[in-house]
């Protein structure tokens, strides 16, 4: 099965960005810790980050498709700034069915208040926040694991 993991806006400043919030990884670094945690467990990986809501909205319908033929582990989802403002993120995992994995680098709830709520988190199986980039690992170990 293949694990979906799709990154919002500005993440691919990551590196660069806030280091102290968001550590010195870059999101190429990310990529290639979750091919190595998809490879332990024998997953396949598909990898991408985009600034823009619609492409995000199209990537979401492609896990979708697979997911209805029965190839889909998990969506990983870090819709960045998206998280707190979209409503159509919300409803392509809605729409799609997509057994979702919200995931943020920094504990988003201990940060300003316009980040404690997310629109995503209602169509989430699980969420996972606070563990800076070693999050995704994290969120895979756990997929390999459903
Ligand atoms: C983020 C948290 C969001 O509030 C923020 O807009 C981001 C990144 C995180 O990974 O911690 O861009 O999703």
């Amino acid at each position: 099965k293949t694990v979906f993991v799709l990154n919002g806006p500005n993440l691919n400043l990551l590196g660069t960005r806030e280091p102290h919030i968001y550590g010195a990884q870059t999101l190429a670094d990310v990529e290639q810790s979750c091919r190595d945690a998809c490879e332990r467990h024998g997953l396949a990986l598909v990898f991408r980050q985009s600034n823009h809501e619609g492409e995000l909205v199209d990537w979401i319908h492609e896990a979708g498709r697979l997911h209805a033929q029965g190839g889909l582990a998990a969506l990983v989802l870090n819709a960045a700034a998206y998280t707190h403002t979209s409503v159509a993120l919300l409803d392509a995992v809605k729409g799609t069915g997509v057994p979702l994995v919200e995931l943020h680098v920094s504990n988003v709830h201990a940060r300003e208040a316009f980040r404690h709520h997310s629109y995503l988190s209602a169509a989430a199986r699980a969420v996972l926040c606070g563990f800076g980039v070693h999050g995704y690992v994290l969120a895979i170990d756990a997929i390999a694991r459903w």
